[in-house]
């Protein structure tokens, strides 16, 4: 399975889930990749927001060699699964994307705790350095899940 994590500036939250996901992916053998994109061009080739490298080592993940990068069309062909971390992603998604937009691969991240309930992740870009915590948690229930779900193992 190919699984691309997308936000806006992919800075702040997709960072998150790829590293995080990469982790899990690896502590469960599991043949996955993961990468993560942005739909807006504010912070291309940056490496991810300094909170998000902190509360991510802090967990004993490293995304520090990460860097932005924007969003595809060719992108749709490339994964088979790609997660909106929120409903205005989705919403871009579905714009840049535009005839080639493949419902059945597209999903809001958060659809996979809270199905059929809209959720998204907040945006920490403007709030304090908490907001990055939570954040992170509410990334790493989810992607638990998704392993839960999709991989059928669960060494978390
Ligand atoms: P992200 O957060 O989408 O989680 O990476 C943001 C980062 C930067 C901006 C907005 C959101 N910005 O406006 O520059």
């Amino acid at each position: 399975m190919r699984i691309l994590m997308v936000c806006l500036g992919n800075i702040c939250r997709s960072p998150i889930a790829e590293g995080l996901m990469k982790d899990i992916i690896k502590q469960n053998n599991l043949d996955w990749t993961v990468f993560s994109a942005g739909t807006e061009n504010y912070h291309i080739g940056e490496p991810p927001h300094l909170f998000s490298q902190k509360i991510c080592q802090k967990n004993g993940v490293d995304i520090s060699r990460q860097r932005a990068r924007l969003f595809d069309v060719a992108d749709m062909e490339k994964y088979d699964k790609i997660y909106a971390m929120a409903t205005d992603v989705l919403k871009a998604i579905r714009q840049k994307a535009g005839r080639q937009f493949d419902e059945t691969k597209i999903s809001l991240f958060l659809d996979e705790l809270y199905p059929g309930q809209s959720r998204s992740v907040p945006d920490p870009w403007y709030g304090p350095e908490e907001g990055y915590e939570e954040v992170f948690d509410m990334i790493q229930k989810t992607c638990k899940a998704i392993i839960f779900k999709y991989g059928g193992k669960i060494i978390l």
